[in-house]
């Protein structure tokens, strides 16, 4: 059995008031919100951390530096998808791959994690019209590679056991009957969603896209592959995915820290629909196996 804990959208080094937030952001992270995930890992310990993007909110080498070697000191090895915010200065990539300490492994910003029971693979976008590759200019549209392609799908080809991507953007929007507002809420770049959609189709070992970016708890069913959206970690209530893999199920719970980081921590109830219901934060996905899997005793 495989367990990790994925938490996204910390936007470390965030100024109170401003910036994109669907709940109040803590105003102490640094202090609060990691000794409560210190204390909740040591009572729920987990092989490892994927941090979904949007470590801190600027890739400068000061945040760059500081909170790398915060998520790195955790009773558990960490791992990074990044954001947005993460690569929002030309220099950004550079610095990552010069100060991840281990968030990155082999300095890479696309890579695989294997375990018994699961493949995770991380795929870090581009943005349309920023003038190089992982350097978030502006515009919110994400933008995999032909190289990213080739080695997505050769990768999924070979897999012998589920395959989780881990990507920051969303692939399926907030659905009005979530929000109660009219019409959907975070609608993905048409050709993203497409892309990773028909993936799953031709690639059956795809069972689940974990994105953040969007702060919302959503899950979406495509077929036989689910995507979900996590909100943001130093948002109350605190939320963080566990995922347990073993040969029969992928099963996803939420949970809040609440209790571990701040109880008393203010909380914009007009919003509450970014927590999701239990359709949103439980599911259990049946493991498939590999046609090409020698172990099937099929
Ligand atoms: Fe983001």
């Amino acid at each position: 059995m495989t367990t990790f804990c994925y938490l996204t959208d910390t936007h470390f080094g965030y100024t109170l008031g401003e910036g994109y937030s669907m709940q109040p952001r803590h105003p102490e992270p640094v202090e609060k919100v990691l000794c409560g995930l210190r204390e909740w890992l040591t009572e729920n310990p987990v092989d490892f951390i994927l941090h979904g993007g949007d470590l801190v909110e600027h890739g400068n080498e000061k945040l760059i530096t500081r909170f790398a070697e915060k998520l790195t000191s955790m009773p558990c090895p960490a791992y990074l998808c990044l954001g947005n915010h993460d690569l929002d200065s030309p220099d950004s990539y550079e610095l990552w791959k010069e100060h991840h300490m281990g968030l990155l492994p082999k300095n890479k910003p696309n890579y695989k994690l294997e375990f018994d029971d699961v493949n995770v693979y991380v795929l870090a976008v581009s943005y349309a019209g920023a003038p190089q590759p992982y350097y978030w200019e502006t515009a919110h549209i994400p933008v995999i590679s032909d190289q990213q392609k080739h080695d997505l799908e050769q990768y999924l080809a070979a897999s012998t056991k589920p395959v989780i991507l881990a990507t920051h953007v969303q692939v399926n929007a907030i659905p009005s009957s979530q929000t109660g507002l009219c019409g959907e809420v975070g609608e993905p770049d048409c050709q993203y969603q497409r892309y990773l959609i028909d993936l799953a189709r031709r690639f059956p070992m795809l069972h689940l896209i974990m994105t953040g970016h969007n702060h919302v708890n959503t899950l979406a069913r495509f077929g036989n592959l689910i995507t979900m959206t996590t909100n943001a970690f130093t948002e109350t209530p605190f939320d963080l995915r566990v995922v347990t893999i073993d040969d029969k199920n992928i099963e996803v719970a939420t949970h809040s820290l609440r209790p571990w980081i701040d109880p008393q921590a203010e909380f914009n109830a007009e919003f509450s629909w970014a927590l999701g219901g239990p359709s949103q934060r439980e599911c259990t996905i049946p493991v498939r196996k590999a046609k090409h899997d020698c172990s099937c005793s099929a």
